[in-house]
């Protein structure tokens, strides 16, 4: 005999198999898919933090014969680099250094 109604235990089994699928679909599609940038690390962890976007510009002809720019968001002295770079190397592994900008020697 066949019957076309489920058993408690079925139904709770049933629904159980469900909610996991539904649970690993959001993690898989949280890990792989989602855009959420709060997920992600943040470069700059305390510059300016009350500008939407921190910026800053410099004229050429003011550079003079040697300027070296920071680009690990680390020194003290930002937007320069104070060496600081190598601590956060050292720390994390990452490889970052600074931007070196030099005139040329004629
Ligand atoms: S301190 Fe950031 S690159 Fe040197």
């Amino acid at each position: 005999m066949c019957s076309n109604t489920l058993s408690k235990a079925e139904l709770v089994t049933a629904i159980s198999l469900t909610a996991g699928a539904a649970a690993v679909s959001v993690l898989v599609y949280k890990t792989f898919f989602s855009t959420n940038k709060s997920s992600k690390s943040k470069v700059n962890l305390d510059l300016q933090k009350d500008n939407p976007k921190v910026v800053h510009a410099f004229d050429i002809e003011d550079l003079g014969d040697k300027a070296v720019y920071c680009r690990c968001w680390r020194s003290k002295k930002f937007p320069f680099c104070d060496g600081a770079h190598a601590k956060h190397n050292e720390e994390t592994g990452d490889n970052v250094g600074p931007l070196i900008i030099k005139r040329k020697e004629a």
